[in-house]
């Protein structure tokens, strides 16, 4: 596989994929143009925050798979067109936290004492020390906007300087204020009141987007001190320069601006301004850290395997994925084995959840049964990304129950899927060490491991049938591994699941079915 790392991560990240045999490019001054061009040789990209990943990428991009956005803010992605194309995005959203938060610290301390300018000074052989005057960050006001990962860090960081911590954040619950210590502000307007020193740490949205502008300049308090160490534009880089030139705003610290790497910004010429190019993130840890996670993530995203920090799928932390995985094989190799028996497109998939599994979050379960539906019958690839898509495209209502209670196993997952003119219903669970099991075919109850080559068989329930199956697979030097019986509830029927040492080919599938008392036969594969 080929992988393009087109922006500078830690080299333990690129010895990691050489090692797993990838074949990387490492090339950090590619033109645009040139990026356009060679972009499609290339099964993953590997961009920090400059590269623009974006339509006219992704429709010179055909082998494209994945995207690693080594960093956090994933604004320079345009995550819609790789969702389409079932191109998984993933990000490190908690490698470079602390490093984030620490640099904010250390703007907001070189702000509130002059430290750069007074460096320059220094440096240039004067010492007139009435020119540097800070003030304390002590018994001052701290306002946060955005009290996520990196806010919480500054928040909780600043109260050990005396600083009475207030945050507006609209998208989290009251507690998390109060574990924090922070006073809640419930308008953007009530913190730009308090505060005397305002730090951004949102995301570029369009909500955020220019919300430090004009009118909110209208409102701070005098002399406010701004950090934005999040996204450029979040602070209006216009505004905050009349600002602080007609003298409401005593100062700002800005590591994030609109147009980088080439800014424009008035802000570049004043004295008032400490500015640093996006550095929030660099340092060794981060960047050893972001280096190695995304080298991991994006090998394991190439390999089909579901990411924690996929940016376009429904978001895991590392222990609950860790938990699902062997659930999400089971449902991926039940959604294998559907058309395998049924050739009908199925019109409704209902998934109900049982006992601790309801209690979980049950999306990428859909998403692992419909990539393994589709994945052998369909010529597009399908992916945990574009999966949902593919599946509504064709109609598929997909539904989901829960049911907290399970009649035999601790957990299970039932499937029932309505095409034309029958019902497929498949239940599994996962037992003892992570194994995967069927444990219900139609009302039959089994006990199988789906894997390798099966036999499926129903037939009539009369005497010598398990012989006659053994007899014909015995005369093509079939190997049986395990078998499993079930009887209908109504006596009349029965099913027998084996599994074999090798495929079950056409000639011997023909000659089973053909068999009296055999109703239907399958031969299947995982
Ligand atoms: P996060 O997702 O953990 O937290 C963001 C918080 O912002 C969330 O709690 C969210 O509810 C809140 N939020 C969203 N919209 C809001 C709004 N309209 N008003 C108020 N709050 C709102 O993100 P994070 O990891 O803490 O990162 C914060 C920012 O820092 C991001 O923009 C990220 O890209 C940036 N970042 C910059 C650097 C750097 O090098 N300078 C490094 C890492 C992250
Ligand atoms: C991020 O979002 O992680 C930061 O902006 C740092 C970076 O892009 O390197």
């Amino acid at each position: 596989m080929n992988i393009l790392v087109a922006e500078k991560i830690a080299d333990e990240g690129i010895e990691f994929l050489k090692s797993k045999g990838m074949n990387v490019t490492v090339d950090y001054g590619l033109t645009r143009e040139a990026l356009l061009k060679s972009i499609g040789d290339y099964d993953a990209l590997i961009v920090r925050s400059v590269t623009k990943v974006n339509e006219e990428l992704y429709q010179q991009a055909k082998k494209l798979k994945v995207v690693g956005r080594a960093g956090n803010g994933v604004d320079n992605i345009e995550l819609s067109g790789a969702t389409e194309r079932g191109i998984i995005v993933v990000n490190t959203p908690d490698a470079n936290t602390v490093s984030a938060a620490e640099h904010t610290i250390a703007l907001m301390l070189s702000l509130s004492r002059n430290i750069p300018r007074a460096d320059a000074h220094i440096k240039s052989r004067q010492w007139d020390r009435t020119l540097f005057q800070g003030v304390e960050l002590m018994g001052k006001t701290l306002g946060v906007i955005g009290l996520g990962r990196i806010g919480t860090m500054v928040a909780t960081r600043m109260q050990s300087f005396g600083m009475d911590v207030i945050a507006y954040d609209p998208y989290i619950n009251a507690d998390k204020f109060e574990r924090f210590n922070v006073t809640r502000a419930n308008t953007l307007d009530e913190l730009l009141d308090l505060s005397d020193f305002i730090s951004v740490h949102t995301p570029k949205t369009k909500e955020t987007l220019g919300m430090i502008n004009e009118n909110a300049f209208k409102r701070v308090k005098k002399e406010v001190r701004i950090i934005n160490c999040a996204r450029g534009g979040i602070v209006d880089e216009e505004a905050l320069y009349k600002a602080i030139k007609e003298g409401t705003v005593a100062g700002a610290a800005i590591d994030v601006l609109k147009d980088e790497p080439h800014p424009i910004s008035p802000l570049l010429d004043l004295e008032e301004t400490i500015i640093t190019p996006h550095l929030g993130a660099d340092t060794i840890e981060a960047q050893k850290n972001v280096g190695e996670t995304i080298a991991i993530e994006v090998y394991e995203a190439l390999k089909g395997k579901l990411i924690a920090n996929a940016v376009n799928l429904p978001s895991l932390s590392v222990n609950e994925l860790e938990q699902m995985k062997p659930f999400l094989t089971l449902v991926e190799r039940m959604g294998k084995l559907y058309h395998q028996i049924h050739k009908e497109v199925a019109k409704t998939i209902e998934f109900i959840y049982k006992g601790e599994l309801s209690h979980h979050s049950t999306e990428p379960l859909v998403l692992s049964f419909i990539k393994g539906l589709y994945e052998t019958v369909l010529d597009t690839p399908v992916t945990y990304v574009n999966a949902r898509i593919l599946a509504e495209n064709r109609g598929i209502a997909i539904s989901e129950r829960r049911v907290s209670t399970s009649d035999e196993y601790s957990n299970s997952i039932a499937i029932k899927l309505h095409s034309k003119n029958e019902i497929f219903e498949i239940e599994g669970t996962v037992l003892g060490k992570g194994e995967p099991r069927i444990v219900a075919i139609n009302n039959y109850s089994i006990d199988i491991v789906p894997k390798g080559n099966m036999l499926l068989i129903e037939n009539n329930d009369s005497p010598g049938m398990i012989g006659a199956i053994g007899h014909i697979l015995g005369q093509n030097k079939i190997n049986i591994s395990t078998m499993n019986v079930s009887l209908s509830q109504t006596h009349k029927s029965a099913m027998m699941l084996l599994t074999v040492d090798q495929t079950i080919n056409d000639d011997v599938l023909f000659e089973i079915q053909q068999h009296p008392g055999i109703l239907k036969a399958w031969s299947l594969k995982i």
